[in-house]
This record gives C-alpha cells, sequence and structure tokens, in this order.
C-alpha cells in the first residue's frame, strides 16, 4: 500500500515529535514497509486510518509499538574494535589511577543506544578483562547502564541470546569460548556474570540523563545521533557534557563527529579512533 505525501507527513512528524527520528522525503518506503504490518493487523484502509487509531487510544500501546518499529537497530559485537582498545588502555587506566588516588570509588559507565545489547557487553566483557589483570577496580565497583528507546531491544538484550547471524558479526573465537555459552544448537547466550554486569532500561534520548543516574564517568553514544537533526544533537551533545562526571568521557561513533556541535569536549586519539573527555 502506497504512503501518500500527506500521509507521510503526520507519521514523520509524530515520529519525530517522539523520539528525534528525523526522516527526509527519500525514506518515505521506509516508513510504508515498516508500518504496513500494523495495517495489516488492524484492517486500516490506509496511513491515514492507522494514525487515527493510534492517536485515539483505540488500541493499547500502539504509539509505542509503532515508534519501536521506526527504530534502527544495527549493532555489532565490538563495533570498531578501537572504542575497546581506548577502553583498555586509556580509559580504564584512569579510572584506575582514580581509584588509586581516593578520587573515584565506584564507576558508572552509560550505553546510551544499547540496540540488542552487543555494546553494553562488548563493554562488560572488556571491563571484566581488564579487572582480571589489574588489582585496583574489582568488576564490582563498575556499574552499567544500558538503555534504548526500543522495548523489543531492551528485552532481546536483557535475554543474552544470540542466534548464528549475531554471533557471526564482530567476535572473535576467543571472546566466544570465554564468555558465551551454547543456548541451543543454532543460539548462544552470554554467560551470567558478564549479565549480572548490566542493567538494562528504557530510556528517551530526549530526556535528561539527569533522570536515569547522574555523572556517569562514560557514555558510550554510538550511532544513534546520525538519525537526529542537528537542533536535536547539538541539546544531545550538551546535555551530555553537563552531565557528565567532571573529566568524564564520550565515545561517539567512527563516522559521527562533535564539529560544530558541541565545544565542551577535547577530542583525544588512540589506537586509530578518537574519543572526548568533558573539558570541565
Ligand atoms: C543503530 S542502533 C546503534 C546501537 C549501538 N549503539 C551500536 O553502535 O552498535 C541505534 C539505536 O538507537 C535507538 N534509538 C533511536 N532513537 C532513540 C531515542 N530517542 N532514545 C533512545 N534510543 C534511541 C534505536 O532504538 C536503536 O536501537
Amino acid at each position: 500500500m502506497k504512503i501518500t505525501p500527506a500521509e507521510f507527513k503526520l507519521l514523520r512528524d509524530f515520529i519525530e515529535a517522539q523520539s528525534g527520528i528525523c526522516l527526509k522525503e527519500e525514506k518515505a518506503y521506509l516508513l510504508e514497509n515498516r508500518l504496513l504490518p500494523f495495517i495489516e493487523k488492524y484492517k486500516c484502509k490506509d496511513y491515514s486510518e492507522l494514525y487515527k487509531i493510534m492517536q485515539n487510544g483505540s488500541v493499547p500501546d500502539l504509539k509505542n509499538r509503532l515508534l519501536d518499529a521506526m527504530t534502527t537497530n544495527e549493532t555489532l559485537w565490538f563495533r570498531d574494535t578501537h572504542p575497546y582498545t581506548i577502553l583498555k588502555e586509556k580509559i580504564l587506566p584512569s579510572f584506575a589511577e582514580a581509584v588509586k588516588n581516593g578520587t573515584k570509588g565506584r564507576i558508572k559507565i552509560w550505553s546510551a543506544a544499547s540496540s540488542t545489547g552487543q555494546e553494553p557487553y562488548s563493554i562488560a566483557m572488556t571491563v571484566r578483562d581488564y579487572c582480571m589483570g589489574q588489582t585496583i577496580i574489582k568488576k564490582e565497583q563498575v556499574d552499567i547502564v544500558a538503555t534504548d528507546i526500543s522495548d523489543t531491544c531492551i528485552y532481546k538484550a536483557m535475554s543474552g541470546k544470540y542466534d548464528a547471524v549475531a554471533m557471526g558479526r564482530g567476535l572473535t573465537q576467543e571472546m566466544l569460548l570465554r564468555h558465551f555459552t551454547k543456548d541451543t544448537p543454532t543460539t548462544y547466550r552470554v554467560n551470567k556474570d558478564i549479565r549480572d554486569m548490566v542493567t538494562f532500561k528504557k530510556f528517551n534520548l530526549q530526556d535528561s540523563p539527569i533522570l536515569l543516574e547522574p555523572h556517569f564517568d562514560l557514555i558510550f553514544l554510538r550511532y544513534v545521533a546520525i538519525y537526529f537533526n542537528d537542533d536535536f544533537k547539538h541539546g544531545l551533545y550538551q546535555r551530555f557534557a553537563r552531565e557528565l562526571a567532571p573529566k568524564g568521557f564520550l565515545v561517539i561513533g567512527a563516522v559521527e563527529s562533535l564539529r560544530g556541535l558541541s565545544e565542551d569536549f577535547d577530542m583525544l586519539s588512540h589506537a586509530g579512533g578518537l574519543y572526548y573527555q568533558c573539558k570541565r
């Protein structure tokens, strides 16, 4: 079923208002394809009718489910590699230094658009392996919070179960053997010690991080700002800079940049990748 320009505008504006996700006109096909199952399920005659039943609340939770369907959840283990090398070789040692000199007790890490969990579990594996190799930070001192706007992603991430396709993306055999257990003939599950290190919550990046937890020491905000417009990104980085712990770290996607969007961070580089540190 074809979406009309007026219907596209209605639904696009709704999605942007609720999540910041900004769909250009050439993405009308995406809206059309992802919302078609709802049209079929609720026997709507067109996209206007779908919009109407969503707005009048006659179908419980429909707003939330439409929004969920419009998220793009592409992710993989140890995405881009360098953020995890930076974490291991730069960021965690700097936290260890602070723990050693008594300026830090607990360490708070946030995976702010965690999708199906590969990012926060990759962080947890890196933290755990780092903690095994030294005596200053214990893994119990590190809180990892993972959030996403998508309920489907949160449930999947919490289960810690992954099929062969997901397992084949970004994991070395060594990491697989160390941190996963075969669950069924075709799926693996992240080991409990790693799952226990991560707390999953639903969170909309339109809201202030202070609602979640004050003063994160490190935020992974990767491959999500690409879906937002510049005003939204500007506000997002401003909030993050304000609410990170002093000299806290920010890691963004390899194709993303703070240029022209935030002056609040120093750009650092290591292992062929960039990361950012709050100036204050
Ligand atoms: C492409 S995935 C990136 C996952 C992971 N950070 C990575 O780099 O592999 C983007 C995620 O952002 C989430 N997202 C989109 N808009 C959001 C919002 N306003 N608040 C929270 N999460 C959002 C989507 O649900 C999706 O799971």
